[in-house]
């Protein structure tokens, strides 16, 4: 047998120590330490040796990650300790924690004099069980749950995981230690795939929980190794050579301290109701986690405990899944309708069979527009995945293709709708636009009545009362076309409209006549010109001064104004020069709305002009609103996500996912004190 120089050996094993040291830096702790062309440096010079020394080859070595065997079929695993399910608790009110914990206290002969049972509470993850096997710190096997008693040998594509060590960060391992955990797919590795699978022509994953087991469950190794998967450990099987800890709590923070990842949103707490506050905190964190869930699962703390309450069927009595009402379901696709914007934009709507999904029942979902409609390639007929996640507006995911009936129609928008549905003008869409638009601007009702209610929304005019209702009912009577019109609406037109007391017609006329003294950045904002945004109307109040100013720019001084570019400038132009607009303002002006103007400022000033910040979480004493104001006076921007160019991030209480990126990212953050600080000095001491 040919045998490597020591050097080799001794190299070899300062590169697989240095790489896996790397990874875990990189995958689990979201932190690099190194470039990636440096890692790849390394990467390579440790593939070459092992080229050259076949004998040096070992199964914990990084290169094996990269996958490459393609098996017949997988291997059955009989696992040492059976892999349980869990009892589900199907109430997902909060009164499912006070169930599991009576259960628990029951069983355990507590009187209610006694102390409350301390629990573990952590997240239900949705993806595929697995069972790590490490022997003297080896990972030597892994295998998914099976029936519980015999899974498959799955260890060529769990090797693929980043996340996963292929050796434990101990010099002293355990002789035998099975991690137990779930492999998933963050949503944004899953967006970021499909799309890319998409550009290829590949074919797209369903959603992230299939797309972890699917990729797991593949014979080819390399296809795994081309998924970005993830992991979290939350348990343990068979444990030989290795003293346990005391409770699960501590299980979990030496896992973390072999180099497995484990979620830190879990949480030690005493009693039913403490475990009712974490379901409630998670389901509101849960729109923001980078990863999907179904629920919460809470454990007893105590292994003894555990051992003392044991064990049900197949399911553990000390542990419980609390689930969140279901994201996805499935339903039918009855038809696509369309619905008309503020700008004409003429957005696809599906109808759908009714289906209770997200905690609501669901009857229209947005399709967004005809590219989006042909990339899911949706039709009407089909059986469809409808997803509501936290309160944002239902979307359909996808068809389910096995399921599609011959006649399923194509929807082409252009052909279906060739005149806007609302008011007949033609439809188009421009070449380079993903957007088909009503031509009818302001003489359609269905743009006129959205104009309106922007024209009225709290940001812009701020005219309390007059919600999307009451619009529709001054728009279809002919009794209002024009914001202007809004300021010459009397008490009696208001009365005899349906559902309309003489008491709120008269709040509703306040409420307008109280929108008369307003500031320029709200009145240019309620224009509704397209791409101009809420924080770009207020530069433009601050850059122009007055409403003239603006009104006789042209592009290039437009886009003097920081952050405006030729896109917007255009749209400013264009409206500016419509006489229509022009009128409508004019009317505004004669009706008494009215603004301080000022000297142009041009280049603005204050202590954080040129500064993006982020809020995240709840301040001890700002609204948002508050802090937003606070700092756009500064001259300031907030924005809504974080990335390498946000300059702070200010995190409040139960600050969620944009915190985390923002110390992944080496982003300062504040608290409120720091941040009035920074507002008085635009700088931190
Ligand atoms: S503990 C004895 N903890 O839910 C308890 N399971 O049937 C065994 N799951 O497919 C499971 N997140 O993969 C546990 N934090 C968590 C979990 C979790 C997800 C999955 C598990 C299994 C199912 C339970």
């Amino acid at each position: 047998m040919l045998c490597a120089p020591p050097e080799a050996f001794e190299r070899a094993r300062v590169l697989r120590a240095e790489l896996e040291r790397l990874n875990h830096h990189y995958y689990v702790l979201d932190a690099p330490l190194l470039p990636d062309a440096e890692y790849d440096r390394l990467f390579q010079e440790l593939q070459s040796l092992e080229h050259q020394h076949p004998e040096l080859a070992s199964t914990d070595s990084p290169t094996q990650r990269v996958g490459g065997r393609v098996l017949e079929a997988f291997s059955p695993v009989r696992h040492a300790v059976p892999m349980l399910s869990i009892r589900t608790e199907t109430d997902t009110e909060s009164t499912g924690a006070a169930a599991f914990d009576a259960r628990v206290r029951r069983e355990l002969k507590l009187a209610d004099s006694d102390p409350p049972v301390a629990y573990l509470a952590e997240l239900k993850f949705d993806g595929l069980a697995i069972n790590l096997r490490y022997e003297n710190g080896l990972l030597v096997c892994a295998a998914t749950r099976g029936d519980g008693e015999t899974g498959e040998d799955v260890t060529e594509n769990v090797r693929t995981v980043g996340q996963i060590p292929l050796r434990l960060a101990t010099s002293s391992p355990p002789a035998v230690l099975e991690v137990r955990g779930e492999i998933y797919m963050k949503r944004a590795d899953f967006l970021r795939f499909n799309e890319r699978a998409q550009a290829a022509g590949e074919k797209i994953l369903v959603n992230p929980r299939n797309a972890a087991a699917g990729s797991i469950r593949q014979l080819d190794s390399r296809i795994a190794a081309s998924r970005p998967l993830s992991f979290f450990a939350y348990g343990l099987g068979e444990v030989r050579g290795w003293t346990l800890p005391e409770t699960h709590a501590e299980v979990l923070e030496a896992l973390t301290g072999f180099g497995l990842p484990v979620c830190s949103e879990r949480a030690v707490l005493f009693g039913a109701d403490a475990l009712a506050g974490f379901h409630a905190r998670v389901a509101a964190l849960r729109p923001e986690l980078p990863f999907d869930i179904d629920g919460v699962v809470y454990k007893v703390n105590s292994l003894a405990l555990q051992e003392t309450l044991g064990f049900v069927t197949r399911e553990p009595r000390w542990a419980v899944a609390h689930k969140y009402p279901a994201e996805e379901a499935l339903t039918t696709l009855v038809d696509i309708e369309v619905q008309v914007g503020r700008t004409g934009a003429i957005t696809p709507v599906a109808r759908l069979a009714p289906v209770f999904v997200g905690g609501v029942t669901v009857t229209n979902a947005t399709l967004h527009n005809q590219d989006e409609i042909d990339r899911k390639d949706v039709r009407i007929g089909d059986t469809v995945i409808v997803r509501r996640a936290g309160d944002v507006i239902p979307e359909v995911v996808g068809p389910v293709l096995e399921r599609r009936p011959p006649d399923a129609q194509r929807f082409i928008l252009l052909e279906r709708f060739p005149t806007c549905p609302v008011c007949g003008s033609h439809v188009l869409r421009g070449e380079d636009e993903s957007v088909a638009r009503c031509t009818g601007g302001l003489f359609c009702p269905a743009q006129r009545k959205q104009a309106l209610l922007h024209f009225a929304s709290r940001r812009a005019m701020d005219i309390e009362g007059l919600g999307d209702k009451l619009v529709e009912q001054l728009v279809d009577a002919a009794i209002v076309r024009t914001p202007a019109d809004l300021y010459k609406l009397g008490v009696m037109a208001l009365a005899s409209l349906e559902r309309m007391g003489e008491k709120s017609a008269v709040n509703l006329l306040e409420a307008v006549g109280r929108s008369r003294n307003t500031s320029l950045g709200r009145f240019i904002f309620a224009l509704g010109i397209r791409n101009v945004g809420e924080a770009t109307a207020k530069d433009l109040a601050r850059y122009f001064g007055s409403l003239d100013r603006l009104l006789v720019a042209d592009e290039a001084t437009l886009m003097n104004v920081p952050d405006i570019g030729p896109i917007v400038a255009r749209s400013i132009v264009a409206f500016c020069q419509e006489p229509h607009n022009l009128q409508v303002i004019d009317d505004l002006r004669a009706a008494g709305v009215s603004w301080p103007e000022g000297e142009p400022q041009g280049v603005v000033s204050g202590a954080l002009v040129g500064k993006t910040l982020v809020l995240t979480g709840t301040l001890p004493t700002l609204s948002r609103d508050e802090a937003k104001a606070l700092i756009e006076a500064e001259g300031g921007k907030v924005s809504g996500s974080v990335s390498k160019k946000t300059d702070f991030v200010v995190a409040g209480a139960e600050a969620g996912s944009k915190l985390e990126k923002a110390v992944a990212l080496g982003v300062p953050v504040l608290d409120e004190a720091q941040l009035q600080e920074l507002l008085k000095k635009g700088v931190l001491q």
